[in-house]
């Protein structure tokens, strides 16, 4: 997902390049904009968090866009490309450590396991945008 941060900024087009150059597929994707609720409910393994409030609010403050990715070991992958929540600790050419601008605005987020990303992705997409050609 590019984060309403990455979106404001026009930073759509250089997530996206760095995700193909990756060679990751783009099987599925769209630009959604969640209310407060919707955005605590994609988060909700962090309720209760000293940053939820944060979190939620900023999540729900302006459109995202949402995508599917396919390809070898791509949830370690992706999460290499993007570095480290921390983007100061995030390692040199990183989407995050290159334009994260603090810890709540940190561009982009991806899946880190299975379970999260098929919890994710039927979150976003129905079946019909998830069949392909
Ligand atoms: P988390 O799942 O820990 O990080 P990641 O995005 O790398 O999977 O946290 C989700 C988001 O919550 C994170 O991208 C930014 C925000 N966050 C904070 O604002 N403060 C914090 O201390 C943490 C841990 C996360
Ligand atoms: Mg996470």
């Amino acid at each position: 997902m590019i984060k309403p941060d990455g979106v404001a900024r026009g930073l759509i087009g250089e997530v996206i390049r760095r995700f193909e150059q990756a060679g990751f597929k783009i099987v599925a994707m769209k630009m959604v904009q969640m209310s407060k609720e919707q955005a605590e409910g994609f988060y909700t393994v962090h309720r209760g968090r000293s940053y939820f409030e944060g979190l939620t609010e900023f999540m729900s403050s302006g459109p995202s866009v949402v995508m599917v990715l396919e390809g070898d070991d791509v949830i370690f992958r992706n999460r290499e490309l993007i570095g480290a929540t921390n983007y100061e600790e995030a390692a040199e050419g990183t989407i995050r450590r290159e334009f994260a601008t603090d810890g709540r605005r940190n561009v982009v987020h991806g899946s880190d396991a299975h379970e999260a990303a098929a919890f994710e992705i039927g979150y976003f997409f129905n079946a019909l945008e998830l069949a392909g050609p």
